[in-house]
């Protein structure tokens, strides 16, 4: 048998390339797996099935050890569960170094913290610009890229939470190929998966994704893991959003936005205020909408300008939003409200870095562009959110609740939507539902 010593896989025939990743002469011969005759099969021990329920109690007894960085509980379900493994994921320079310093620091209990990057001077340092107190957490530094001699470690010191930065630089002894690559990082992991399931201690991994999502990243790490974060800042270089996009012990669909200040990432409470607070005066172009980040609504300015197309074909682009959907939704108002759109360039840009990925907002695209070309102001306390189809319908999104108290909490007054049967008892904030985008100029022009 032949086996691949860049991604691990097995082939009976040799070649000079990986049919599996491509990488060309990386198979080496290795004995054949033991092959299980059926007769052994039948004899093989029946293993007793356990009792679920039993299970359920030991795994709520299990608890969670709380730490002082609210957010990071919330997003976790209410803390770390011991034994857990947790991958941290996030491009390079986003602040994933920084995020486990200030859980380390959070928890003030003992601490092994493993880098193959970074020095313990260096760590030293950053913990302490973070660090609140004068006192810094019992915390021991490991420099090395040898996973033997973390586990080591491990073993005998028995810390309440290992860290490790980054799971790119450890090495396994026994996979051949070099640090970083997809059979590596397995190996790693499953290593340290094991560990934090023998011990009790919990395992934060730290990967490193780059933008074109490599292949030695850690997407092939997430199956293997129990919780996995990911830290992202979309297009802004302040907010951070950190969401936990699978977890063993608790929700998922979390997220928390923090922002990147001189002392480490703190929580933003009110990240639509901080959005909305950059607001221009109102001009036209300009629509409020609001969108679902998770479980968490957020209200975004989206932005459009539109001038006559100079010669040639009209320009379309968009920031912060899918340049095709804005490309259909053109089309939608340039056939079922006959708008210029094929004389006109169209800018369209979500204000704050904020990427939409909902068809929520398309409703108020096709305002900013409709008030655009009007060359008319939308009031700026309104607030509109809406899928929209091709035939100009105005469709149904989820969550309209927690869309409309956000808005109503920040102090807006009307809600351009769809129309639902039911509609959540508000105090200030009016509702205006739509089911054409056809009405929707007739709105603008009041
Ligand atoms: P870092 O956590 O090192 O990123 P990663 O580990 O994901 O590569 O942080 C990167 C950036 O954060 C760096 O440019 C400096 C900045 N930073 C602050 O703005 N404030 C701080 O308190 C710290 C520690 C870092
Ligand atoms: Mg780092």
């Amino acid at each position: 048998m032949f086996r691949c010593t860049s991604c691990g896989a097995t082939d009976t025939k040799w070649s000079g390339r990986c049919l599996q990743c491509g990488v060309w002469r990386t198979l080496v011969e290795v004995p054949d797996e033991p092959k299980k005759k059926s007769a052994d099969l039948g004899k093989a021990n029946v293993p007793a099935a356990v009792s679920l329920s039993s299970l359920a109690d030991s795994a709520a007894k299990r608890g969670r050890v709380a730490t002082s960085f609210t957010a990071l509980n919330t997003l976790l379900g209410g803390g770390i569960v011991p034994g857990a493994l947790i991958l941290l994921s996030g491009e390079p320079g986003i602040g994933k170094s920084t995020l486990v310093a200030q859980i380390a620091l959070s928890l003030a209990t003992s601490i092994l913290y493993v880098s193959g990057e970074e020095s313990g001077e260096q760590i030293a340092g950053r913990m302490r610009r973070l660090s609140t107190t004068t006192t810094l957490p019992e915390l021991n530094f490991l420099g090395t890229t040898d996973l033997a001699a973390v586990s080591g470690a491990i073993k005998r010191d028995l810390p309440s939470l290992v860290i490790v930065d980054s799971v790119q630089t450890m090495r396994h002894s026994e996979v051949m190929s070099d640090a970083g690559g997809t059979s590596q990082i397995r190996a790693v992991t499953n290593e340290l998966l094991d560990l934090a399931n023998q011990t009790n201690i919990p395992i934060i991994i730290i990967g490193h994704v780059t933008k074109d999502g490599s292949v030695a990243g850690p997407k092939t790490l997430e199956h293997l893991v129990d919780v996995v974060l990911t830290i992202d800042g979309e297009r802004s270089d302040r907010l951070r959003f950190v969401r936990c996009l699978k977890n063993r012990f608790g929700p998922t669909d979390e997220v928390v936005v923090l922002e990147m200040k001189e002392n480490g990432l703190q929580t933003v409470l009110d990240p639509s205020g901080l959005l909305l607070a950059e607001r221009s005066l109102p001009v036209p172009g300009s629509v409020v909408t609001c969108v679902m980040d998770g479980n968490r609504p957020l209200l975004v300015e989206i932005q459009a300008l539109t001038s006559r197309t100079a010669f040639g074909l009209p320009q379309r682009r968009a920031n912060g939003f899918d340049l095709s959907r804005l490309q259909m939704l053109l089309a939608v108002l340039g056939k079922r409200l006959g708008l210029p759109v094929d004389a006109n360039d169209v800018f369209v840009n979500v204000a704050g870095g904020i990427n939409i990925s909902e068809p929520a907002a398309d409703l108020a695209v096709c305002m900013a562009v409709a008030s655009a070309m009007a060359d008319t102001n939308i009031p700026q306390n309104v607030v509109a959110f809406g899928e929209v189809g091709l035939s100009g319908e105005i469709r149904r999104v989820r969550q309209l609740e927690k869309r409309l108290r956000e808005a109503e909490a920040r102090g807006f007054q009307f809600a351009i939507l769809p129309k639902y049967e039911e509609y959540p008892k508000l105090n200030s904030l009016k509702i205006s539902p739509l089911t054409d985008i056809r009405t929707v100029l007739e709105k603008i022009e009041r």
